[in-house]
């Protein structure tokens, strides 16, 4: 469905077709045809309206255009396509959203928050691509939109599925809705290429938001804290018929699968887009340098109040393709792209209260609660105050009038306290020396800031947390196990430790008669615990919660030990300092002194070992498999790089041989399986050729990998 009109430009008069008989007098053939002309000559208008801002129809022409295919599809129901301008609307609403596993992930961005940042970025690209001085680096700059991303399906030309971003792997199924959204084309000319995923974000201008909470309003329905709340409340609507009505716009930015190169550049991609109908983020540049992305970035954010949606910063995408495929990814996000964020938004309140918070790792956090105050759009009642330094360095009290910020989605943070507003009898906040959960000592280690809870799992904080973090989305992935869920089992006795969630069925009877809960929920329930029953070892290790362990380390350390008793069996033997097991752990790249330390307490410690083996006990941890990777000559080996390579940067040989499935290590041991040598090798090369391990030139190793 079309939005309102509000443009004056002068409409040219429709263009003559051949003049429309009644459709009752036409023949299937004739019917047949001019459906497929009516079809395509909407979506021209759209592309005129949406794209060009330059409708060369007018709108009550364009509705009559509609009209006469709804009457035509209605007389030939054959001809009635799933993807006609006909049915932007009222599909019947859906119980829930099916899942959809996308072809390729959909990833975050890495952020830059200030000139350094972005400096340090295009210097980092051009190390890891070894560009010397003299070579050009165009790097592309457009807006980063605050909305909610989407990936869109092409197949043939015809848009067969739209998924939300999801955990990244895994978004919910939303084409009934993005089908009502008209600046999303439904068919793409010819020239598109039989399999085309188009990525970018939903969004709502500013306007069209303060029109629908304003409306809203009035209806007594819920308004939106702020434009992207908007969006993704219209679009994750299961009946799509409330999403038509509501004024959601699109910007593509980016490619999924893709069957065959649509472009070279990025910048390419952009004006192929456009090609087809698609609106892309504005203004946009590419700059041969980071000077060039920082002035760009400033003016952006001078002109943000112009632009008529909300920007929470400026992408920058290295422009060469070819480039970005070398440069591929890092964790969850593209080595090719930051996003450059805008300077955080500030606001004046007052603090109520300066509460303390226990976090999964027992970490005891000052936070204030403050009156309530709209910051950048979104109202804000809690900032962080970071740790007990951070509050006495700030003396930040209750009751004071305080600067607050907030930047993308970054907590909002207290900066510093009004002290000429204090009133006079006002004291210092005082830090408690006991957890305020469950009264055990809390204590400060050394060269620490953060003070923890000494409770380990007997502080419901700690537990319900932990637990909370076993069954997240990047871990277990159970769902309708949510904190408020967690924490009454936890208060009730059923859940203390995580092998209880594998014995919740023995409280079925008991679950069915709460409140709120029946045959279908607990059913449910079980149903979701048991398929985790069997799980991945990298998952698993990323559930345990170990301190400094997110889910790029928990990968590296189940791609190196295999087996969960092959893991326990290493770990068991590396209290002692010397031990070969602890070499090993610290050999594998990436994982420092400090990681391995925490790594090596977790599994010393008499509480998790009881938690392992009593998991153990109800798991099925399958051996990390490792993603569908070419079969190379290196896939499975140990691979260590040392001295200077000449070809390709040591990021980027290391980068590469992950993506062969090769364990790339830091230290070179007996089970290295090849040393690749540069030039100027130390210290490696002699230990590996003591311990006969194999020696390869930059040279032979392309050779190798290139098989
Ligand atoms: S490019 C591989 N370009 O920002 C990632 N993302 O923080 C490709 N976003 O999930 C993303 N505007 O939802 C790109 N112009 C833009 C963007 C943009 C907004 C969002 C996107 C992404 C998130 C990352």
């Amino acid at each position: 469905m079309r939005k309102p009109r509000n443009c004056s430009k002068t409409m040219s008069p429709p263009r003559k077709s051949a003049t429309p008989g009644t459709v009752a007098a036409l023949d299937p053939f004739k019917a047949e045809a001019e459906a497929k002309r009516l079809r395509a000559e909407i979506s021209r208008h759209d592309i005129a309206y949406h794209q060009n801002d330059a409708p060369d129809i007018a709108d009550a022409d364009y509705d009559a255009l509609k009209r006469r295919l709804e009457a035509i599809e209605e007389k030939f129901p054959h001809l009635a396509t799933a993807d006609s301008p006909t049915k932007k609307v009222g599909a019947a609403p859906l119980k829930e959203f099916a899942k959809v596993r996308h072809a390729v992930p959909m990833l975050s961005l890495a952020n830059s928050f200030d000139d350094e940042d972005v400096t340090d970025f295009v210097a980092r690209v051009r190390k890891f691509l070894l560009l010397p001085d003299s070579a050009p680096l165009e790097i592309l700059a457009e807006p980063k939109i605050d909305g909610l991303s989407c990936s869109l399906r092409y197949e043939d030309g015809r848009l067969v599925q739209a998924a939300t971003r999801g955990d990244g792997e895994e978004g919910e199924d939303v084409t009934q809705n993005v089908r009502t959204i008209s600046s999303i084309p439904d068919m793409l000319p010819n020239d598109a290429p039989p399999v085309l995923e188009v990525r970018g974000e939903v969004y709502m201008t500013r306007a069209d938001f303060a029109a629908l909470n304003a409306a809203q309003l009035e209806r007594g329905e819920k308004v939106f804290a702020n434009p992207r709340n908007g969006a993704a409340g219209s679009l994750r609507q299961l009946d799509a018929g409330i999403t038509a009505r509501r004024p959601l716009r699109f910007f593509g930015y980016a490619l999924g699968d893709v069957s065959s190169p649509i472009a070279a550049t990025q910048e390419g991609i952009r004006q192929q887009l456009r090609k087809w109908g698609f609106e892309t983020p504005t203004p946009a540049t590419v700059a041969p340098d980071a000077g060039g992305l920082i002035a760009f970035h400033k003016k952006v954010y001078g002109e943000r109040p112009d632009i008529p949606y909300d920007l929470d910063g400026v992408v920058y995408k290295v422009n060469s393709l070819e480039y970005q495929k070398r440069l591929g990814y890092i964790s969850r996000s593209p080595r090719w792209a930051t996003a450059h964020k805008f300077p955080a938004e500030q606001a004046e309140t007052t603090v109520n209260d300066i509460i303390i918070q226990v976090g999964r790792t027992g970490v005891l956090t000052p936070v204030a609660e403050l009156a309530p105050v709209n910051v950048g759009g979104v109202i804000v009642s809690r900032a962080t105050l970071h740790n007990q330094d951070e509050l006495a360095r700030k003396d930040i009290r209750v009751g004071d009038h305080v600067i607050i910020q907030r930047a993308g989605d970054v907590i909002p943070q207290v900066v510093r306290s009004l002290t000429d507003k204090r009133s006079e009898n006002s004291v210092p906040f005082a830090f408690p020396a006991i957890c305020p959960e469950c009264g055990s000592i809390a204590l400060r280690e050394e060269d620490e800031a953060a003070t923890r809870c000494t409770g380990g799992l007997v502080c419901p904080a700690q537990a319900v947390e932990r637990l909370r973090h076993f069954v997240s989305k990047h871990a277990f992935d159970i769902d309708g196990l949510g904190e408020r869920i967690i924490k009454e089992f936890w208060d009730e006795g059923i859940l203390r430790a995580p092998a209880d969630i594998f014995r919740i069925a023995q409280h079925a009877e008991s679950l069915k008669t709460r409140d709120g809960w029946g045959e279908l929920s607990v059913g449910n329930l079980l149903e979701a615990i048991e398929a985790r029953r069997s799980i991945g070892l990298d998952r698993f290790i990323y559930a345990l919660g170990i301190r400094q362990v997110g889910q790029a380390t928990a990968r590296k350390l189940a791609l190196h030990y295999e087996t969960l008793p092959h893991l326990l069996h290493e770990m068991a033997t590396m209290l002692d300092v010397d031990s070969p097991a602890r070499q090993h752990l610290l050999s594998i790249d990436d994982i420092g002194p400090a990681v391995a330390e925490d790594v090596i307490a977790f599994f010393a410690e008499p509480q998790n070992k009881q938690v392992l083996a009593d998991l153990q006990a109800e798991l099925a941890i399958q051996p990390f498999t490792r993603p569908a990777v070419t079969e190379s000559a290196v896939t499975g080996k140990t691979v260590v790089f040392t001295g200077t390579l000449s070809k390709m940067s040591r990021d980027e040989a290391k980068a590469q041989a992950e993506a062969l499935g090769a364990k790339v290590a830091g230290s070179v041991s007996k089970n290295t399986q090849f040393l690749v040598a540069g030039e100027d090798a130390g210290s490696k090369l002699k230990k590996a050729t003591e311990l006969g391990v194999t020696v390869l030139t930059e040279d032979e190793w392309i050779a190798l990998v290139r098989g």
